[in-house]
């Protein structure tokens, strides 16, 4: 799909489609009223006729209106003007969008962008129908053997603006939309893939394709001798139960000559889960090769940062494996040491994430990073308590849980901030290790949290459980979000601007 930018008046388009919007009940917007005059009020004349009423969503598809060069009008209702808000006006964009599928016009000039909402501005207007019309469009149909196609698909679409001097901005909006999209497009991708298919090898490959692309990233990878050097017992005693080789994955992007800390972002990389010997009931396990959507989630925010072009240093830290049942399977009850020296008593192997994360925390100590954010699909407990509405936010700095979940709230992607108090900590007591893995029935995401948090303490870090909004697990648009990719990518761009 292409996008652009002009500004200028209706009667000047010579397009397919010109998109106006008609607010509840049977007003019109600025623009629907300059075309009615421009039309001799054929827009009103139809509108009072009844044939479209302004509600959320409507639409109305008129040909040959008077005045115009365009070969069509689409009116699409936006609500109570009183009531538009963020998330009328994503509704607003998604319509509009199916509608132009089902029409024969393969390219359109949309008004909608100048449809007021409170506090947003044409850069955040544009970047959010960017990401919007990428994900309407969204279909993971790589297995499928017939794919459905729409006959005329939309492929070109011009966003109008009220002045010439808002067009650098909008294009900048443009340009960072289709980026981020693309990152999400990608996340969605490698969490949708099945796990036959996206093995801890796929995912190396994936890495390594990304830094052919972009000459701003470089891959590095780690086999398992080399993880065995580094003495990662928490991360090998989970790799253990699986043929599959694990692998310890590095992607940095270098976008920025200064010597500035790194951001490290690490992602949980578990390609299947089917919780080891403490193995997991048959209805749980299905869904478990969305639990790499950590790692899926480094690799789109820097494919995204990349195409930015953001002037920042980023590593991505991805280790990997699948979580299997063997033989050679770790038991409950056994005790390992972990890269930081801590020995670790596995209660439960099904309590995998925090082991893997645990070694890749200690790892990157060596980056001497500004800041750690890791990204898991870490508990169920996560999915109970805050569902699919809200990314888990935990940190042991509140200036960085603040930025975050600010960048939650631009970015329609929130986060919420969760406690990491000392009295959770304490259910994490083992009385023959240094820390046990679990931390028994309560509170499961603040305790796998807390867990990590004894392998952070040399940097500023954040943990967003993601359990809950990584992936939908029921209805007809199961599957990967793409989250908490726009939520990252905003974290990042806000950073930018400020060094
Ligand atoms: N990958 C799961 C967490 C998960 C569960 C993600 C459901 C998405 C949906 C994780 O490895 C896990 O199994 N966690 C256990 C921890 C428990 C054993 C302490 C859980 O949540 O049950
Ligand atoms: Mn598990
Ligand atoms: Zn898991």
């Amino acid at each position: 799909m292409e996008f652009n930018v002009k500004s200028g008046h209706p009667e000047k388009q010579r397009t397919a489609c010109i998109v106006v919007g008609i607010c509840e009940p049977r007003r019109l917007t600025p623009i629907a009223a300059h075309i009615d005059k421009l039309s001799e009020g054929f827009i009103s004349n139809i509108v009072r006729k009844g044939d479209i009423e302004g509600k959320l969503g409507q639409t109305l598809l008129l040909h040959h209106v008077p005045g115009l060069l365009a070969d069509r009008i689409l009116l699409i209702g936006c609500g109570k003007e009183k009531d538009f808000d963020e998330k009328q006006y994503i509704d607003v964009v998604k319509k509009s969008v199916k509608a132009l599928n089902q029409t024969g016009a393969m390219e359109a000039v949309s008004y909608l962008s100048e449809l007021n909402i409170k506090g947003k501005d044409i850069y955040w207007k544009i970047k959010t129908a960017i990401q919007v019309i990428s994900e309407t469009g969204y279909q993971f149909d790589k297995y499928k053997s017939s794919k459905s196609k729409f006959r005329r698909p939309l492929s070109r679409l011009t966003f109008c603006v009220q002045t010439r001097k808002e067009l650098t901005y909008a294009e900048k909006a443009i340009h960072i939309g289709q980026a981020l999209s693309k990152g999400i497009e990608l996340t969605k991708n490698l969490g949708n893939t099945p796990p036959n298919y996206c093995t801890p090898k796929y995912l190396t490959e994936v890495a390594k394709s990304l830094a052919k692309e972009f000459s701003s990233l470089s891959a590095a990878i780690l086999n398992e001798k080399e993880i065995k050097n580094l003495k990662m017992g928490a991360f090998l005693a989970v790799a253990q139960g699986a043929d599959s080789s694990p692998y310890l994955i590095s992607l940095s992007y270098k976008g920025t000559k200064k010597d500035s800390k790194p951001i490290v972002l690490v992602g949980k990389g578990i390609t299947f889960d089917t919780g080891g010997n403490s193995l997991k009931p048959a209805a749980n396990m299905i869904g478990m090769k969305y639990d790499m959507c950590g790692a899926a989630t480094v690799f789109g925010v820097i494919r995204a940062i990349a195409q930015m072009e953001l002037p920042i240093n980023v590593i991505g830290v991805v280790p990997t494996c699948e979580n299997m049942i063997s033989g050679k399977a770790t038991r409950p009850d056994d005790v390992v040491t972990s890269m930081s020296g801590k020995t670790v008593e596995i209660l439960n192997t099904d309590a995998e994430g925090r082991l893997i994360l645990a070694d890749a925390l200690t790892y990157v100590e060596r980056f001497n990073p500004d800041c750690v954010i890791d990204i898991a699909t870490l508990t169920g407990a996560c999915v109970v308590a805050l569902g699919k509405h809200a990314t888990a936010v935990y940190s042991n700095h509140d200036a960085l849980a603040n930025e975050l979940l600010q960048a939650g709230q631009m970015a329609n992607d929130k986060g919420w901030h969760m406690p990491l108090w000392d009295e959770y900590h304490e259910q994490l007591k083992s009385n023959v290790a240094d820390i046990a893995n679990i931390g028994g029935p309560e509170a499961g995401s603040v305790t796998a949290a807390c867990f990590l948090a004894t392998f952070t303490k040399s940097f500023n870090w954040a943990h967003l459980d993601v359990a809950g909004t990584a992936t939908v697990y029921t209805g007809p648009s199961r599957g990967a979000t793409g989250r908490p990719v726009a939520l990252l990518t905003e974290f990042l761009i806000e950073r930018s601007n400020k060094k």
